[in-house]
């Protein structure tokens, strides 16, 4: 029996504390390993876990600080770890065939691909590194945002994600610092997926090969992407939080597979709250956008204010998802517990620093479909007709360039490139919506949508992944290679 909505306080994932800090630089170690977890009360559910815990611990990085992190994979296949929206390196972005090995792994269908990182990109001597351990080091040298760390590993993204390997990496600087938003215990990080139990409380993905060794993918009726009956912020099913009559900042991020939400809070009176949006993807907007509700797909992030002041004490609040039916149409509850002093309201401007990247600067301008093909005796999810292959460069960008990218959908794709933050330049032929607002580095395309994106491809050369964020999708082809020369 799934349990009741909004009984379990809302978890909130401990802070990762540095193992070394000097010089710019901030070390952190986390082991990759599995164990179990409390997630539906009462029962011992085997997860995938970053340290032990579904989310893993939350990083927190100032702005140019590097961090560098170590991980240990002491799960029973191997893994790969991608810093989702960050500016990284492409030997540290985590891509699907740089592995990082568990202890003993001899699959031959592994082989070309074995991981350990690309010796001649290790500048840090105190890199030490075995097939076990892989050092990912993030520059962070981008705009204030939360970022997020997923496993990326060739093939077995979706089903790794499900079982628990996520967590979130907060960004800050003084542009944000200089705002006054709500912090402290005001601001809180939520992520939102879904996932299914079987009978006995395990976590339900429909692989074709539960070991996840030998055989990718999920049985057909799964193709559209894997979807949950129970929808579990930081890891709790429906959870409730205590709050005051204060303003909250909201870090929203959908970490499920597949599943698309339409954010909505509604007070106990009947009330829509605002949903005062500050920040998109890569950080904050140019001013804040007010939204009744709030689509969010796979891999976005959002960030927003909502504000209790006037509630009744005793009072609750709840996030509902508009697109869900019976228990997916519920995120989380706040029960307003005391009054607070009221809060500074948001201020009308937030960055100064987006980038106004104009059609007019752009150097190319490429047109990328994504739908559904077959991938040799089933079926696949395709860009431009082709499936992904780690050895096939599909897009070449020269260092610098501003490009646009259309991109049309047969069916739901939110789509994401790494490396950059893109803008919103329409949809559907027309003006962006009022939620495409900002720098984004994912863009949820609706079925038989087209969209222009607009960007500076900058930072580093080297390969990076575009992909759809449908993590089935992506498993079964729905990625590509864009090079950076
Ligand atoms: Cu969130 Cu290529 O990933
Ligand atoms: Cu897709």
């Amino acid at each position: 029996p799934l349990p009741m909505p909004f009984q379990v306080p809302l978890p909130l994932p401990p802070v990762l504390r540095p193992t070394e800090q000097a010089s710019g630089v901030d070390r952190y170690e986390l082991i990759q390993r599995e164990t179990t977890a409390e997630i539906l009360p009462g029962i011992a559910t085997r997860v995938w876990t970053y340290d032990g815990i579904f989310p893993g611990p939350t990083i927190e990085s100032r702005r140019g600080r590097t961090a560098r992190v170590r991980h240990r994979n002491e799960l029973p296949v191997p893994t790969a770890v991608h810093l989702h929206g960050g500016r990284t390196p492409p030997e540290s972005d985590g891509y699907p065939t740089d592995l990082v090995l568990p202890s003993e792994w001899t699959d031959p269908h592994q082989d070309g691909h074995t991981g350990g990182p690309h010796g001649s990109h290790v500048h840090d001597p105190r890199a030490v590194v075995t097939r076990l351990t892989r050092e990912y080091t993030f520059p962070l040298d981008q705009r204030a945002a939360m970022l997020w760390y997923h496993d990326h590993r060739m093939d077995y993204t979706g089903p790794a994600m499900w079982r628990g390997l996520a967590g979130m990496h907060i960004v800050r600087d003084d542009v944000e610092d200089g705002l006054d938003l709500p912090h402290g215990d005001h601001e809180l990080p939520l992520m939102i997926t879904d996932r299914a139990f079987d009978a006995a409380g395990q976590l339900a993905y429909p692989s074709l090969d539960p070991t996840l060794r030998d055989r990718p993918g999920v049985a057909e009726p799964y193709l559209a992407g894997v979807l949950g009956d129970v929808i579990l912020v930081n890891g709790a099913p429906w959870p409730t939080h205590d709050a005051d009559t204060g303003s909250y900042r909201l870090r929203l991020l959908n970490a499920s597979n597949a599943r698309h939400y339409d954010l909505q809070a509604v007070a106990e009176d009947g009330r829509t709250l605002p949903l005062i949006q500050i920040g998109a993807d890569q950080g904050l907007l140019a001013r804040p956008v007010n939204h009744t509700s709030l689509p969010i797909a796979p891999a976005e992030r959002y960030d927003v204010v909502l504000d209790f002041a006037g509630l009744p004490i005793g009072s609750t609040v709840r996030i509902l998802n508009r697109l869900g039916t019976g228990t997916t149409a519920h995120i989380m509850q706040f029960r307003i517990v005391r009054s607070a002093p009221a809060s500074t309201p948001v201020p009308e401007r937030l960055a100064t620093d987006l980038p106004t990247w104009h059609r007019s600067e752009a150097s190319v301008t490429r047109d990328l479909a994504f739908g559904v093909g077959r991938m040799g005796d089933r079926h696949g999810w395709l860009i431009d007709g082709r499936a992904f292959d780690p050895a096939r460069t599909d897009v070449t960008i020269r260092l610098g360039d501003i490009e646009i990218w259309r991109l049309v959908a047969d069916v739901h794709h939110p789509i994401h490139l790494h490396l950059v933050g893109f803008t919103v330049l329409s949809r559907g032929g027309h003006q962006p919506l009022p939620h495409d607002a900002g720098l984004k580095d994912t863009i949820s395309l609706r079925p038989g949508e087209s969209a222009e994106i607009i960007t500076r491809f900058d930072g580093y050369r080297g390969r990076y992944l575009f992909h759809c964020h449908n993590a089935e999708h992506e498993d079964m082809g729905m990625m590509a290679n864009l090079e950076i020369v």
